[in-house]
């Protein structure tokens, strides 16, 4: 019974990783501008669930500032970032962040400067 629950306790472990590692494969993204961005919504999409790491307006923290970063990623890039996170950012989509959460966060992103 006890080596039973340690094999399901393995399978709930491990699953979960051996999928992530097949997801890295490929990003596919959500369309970023249709229906458009809501950068206000935006905005309350970071103060809530980046805002901790990236700093308030994105000036850093635990996490690189994300101010100007227009200049230095693709939107598309910045979404794949939040879709499929490399390094030490949490997966926050599709939950907290959905399609349309997705969306206005990048484009709130690249309205700062
Ligand atoms: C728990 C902390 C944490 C949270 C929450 C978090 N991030 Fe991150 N983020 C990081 C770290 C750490 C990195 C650097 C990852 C790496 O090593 O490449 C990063 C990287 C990024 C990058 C790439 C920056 C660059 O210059 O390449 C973007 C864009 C980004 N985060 C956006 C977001 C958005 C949008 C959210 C909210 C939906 C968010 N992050 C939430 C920690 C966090």
């Amino acid at each position: 019974m006890k080596s039973l629950r340690q094999f399901f306790g393995l399978l709930a472990c491990c699953v979960p990783i051996i999928a992530s590692a097949e997801g890295s494969a490929a990003v596919t993204l959500p369309s970023l501008t249709e229906p458009p961005a809501d950068i206000g919504n935006g905005k309350k999409v970071f103060n809530r669930s980046c805002a901790i790491c990236h700093g308030q307006k994105g000036s850093g923290g635990l996490g690189p500032a994300l101010k100007g970063i227009r200049d230095r990623l693709a939107p598309e890039a910045i979404a794949a970032q939040i879709v499929q996170p490399k390094g030490e950012m949490p997966k926050l989509y599709p939950k907290p962040v959905g399609d349309q959460e997705l969306r206005d966060v990048v484009g709130y992103l690249l309205s700062l400067e």
